[in-house]
């Protein structure tokens, strides 16, 4: 008989963008319903770059919650090129700074702070192996000459590999990792380097986003690949391996933003990620596997207590109902469509 319901421990979302500002105000009530925590990325203008700014941005992101949500945001510092070992010793000295993020310049929404020549960041990447501050990198390639769908895979030869040859111990994750290439390369790689994975490149390949009329709610960096990646996505999620766990990367734009002749990059996926997940590891045959997906991979990773509170998901014989859009001042964001019927949800009325 199928499963009918399942317990997590409360899930953690390693890999989110909370923006700032009505937007965030409008967001984050959507990640403290089905999240305990989340690795809060650093990519607002102008980024964040140092402990002072990263206290400042948490307690924006405190202020916009309503009383009694408890969300414990996870901060993260954005590597510039002005970033200096002193950063990252406050950093790491700080009960606040969890990672570094390391965007290779042009690679993404509000990356043109990030570091153009990677060499000149080598120094700052031993002192974060002394001081055990995990590198976070957005793992593609920005040369002209790199096709966008190639991206990943020449960023591992290129960059990646290059740095974990010089200096085996600094712990990294590769961040939404897309591609079998990068799956392949965490699984061969011991025990310092992880991988977050996205709800939306679990479920969807970029067939979904371009048969049959462009679909600018399915763009987002890096981009959806072609199905044999996916499979390789989900086998790696699915596998129970402690190297994979589950950075949504929800990333609001308007709607208008992302519907637009240079639509923006970015899945706004934190208000529906569970039913999917749950979804993704049923089909799997894997629904074991999902707490330490959701819950405890990532958490062990950043040396954080599992969750003790509890999330009851739920199959119902009816697909479950999500809003398709929500406001934000005047402007809508649009949140992630599945592209099938999902039957599973979060109890969010159980009290466990
Ligand atoms: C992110 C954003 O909008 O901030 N967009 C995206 O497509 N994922 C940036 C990022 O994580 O690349
Ligand atoms: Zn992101």
């Amino acid at each position: 008989m199928t499963q009918q319901e399942i317990v997590l421990n409360k899930p953690d979302d390693m890999h989110l963008h909370l923006r700032d500002g009505d937007m965030l105000s409008a967001v984050v009530e959507h990640s403290a319903r089905d999240f305990a925590r989340a690795i809060v990325m650093p990519n607002l203008v102008p980024p964040v770059t140092t402990v002072e700014d990263a206290t400042r941005y948490r307690q924006r992101i405190l202020d916009a919650l309503g009383s009694g949500t408890s969300f414990e945001p996870l901060m993260t510092l954005y590597l510039t090129e002005s970033t200096t070992a002193g950063d990252l010793e406050k950093a790491a000295a700080s009960n606040i700074v969890k990672a570094v993020k390391l965007y290779p310049a042009g690679a993404t929404t509000n990356s043109d702070s990030g570091v153009r020549d990677i060499a000149k960041s080598y120094h700052l990447f031993e002192k974060m192996a002394e001081l055990d501050l995990p590198l976070l990198v957005h793992g593609e390639v920005t040369d002209d000459d790199i096709d966008i769908f190639d991206r990943e895979a020449v960023f591992i030869d290129r960059v990646l590999d290059p740095i974990r040859r010089t200096i085996p111990e600094l712990r990294i994750v590769m961040e939404h990792v897309t591609t079998k290439d990068g799956v392949d390369y965490v699984g061969s790689a011991g025990n310092n380097l992880f991988a977050t994975l996205t709800t939306h490149h679990l479920m969807l390949n970029r067939n979904a986003m371009l048969v049959g009329g462009i679909r600018p709610h399915y763009y987002c960096l890096p981009i959806l690949k072609r199905e044999e990646h996916r499979q390789a996505l989900r086998a790696a999620a699915t596998s129970g391996d402690a190297r994979f766990f589950l950075g949504t990367d929800s990333a609001p734009h308007t709607t208008y933003t992302k519907e637009n002749a240079c639509g923006c990059a970015g899945v706004f996926s934190a208000a529906n990620s569970l039913g999917c997940l749950a979804t993704v590891f049923e089909e799997e045959q894997a629904l074991e596997n999902l707490n330490a997906f959701t819950s405890v991979n990532g958490a062990k990773f950043y040396g954080l207590d599992i969750n003790d509170a509890k999330m009851r998901l739920v199959r119902t014989s009816e697909p479950a109902v999500f809003p398709q859009h929500f406001k934000v001042g005047a402007e809508t964001v649009t949140v992630f469509d599945p592209g099938k019927p999902i039957y599973w949800h979060v109890d969010h009325a159980a009290s466990l």
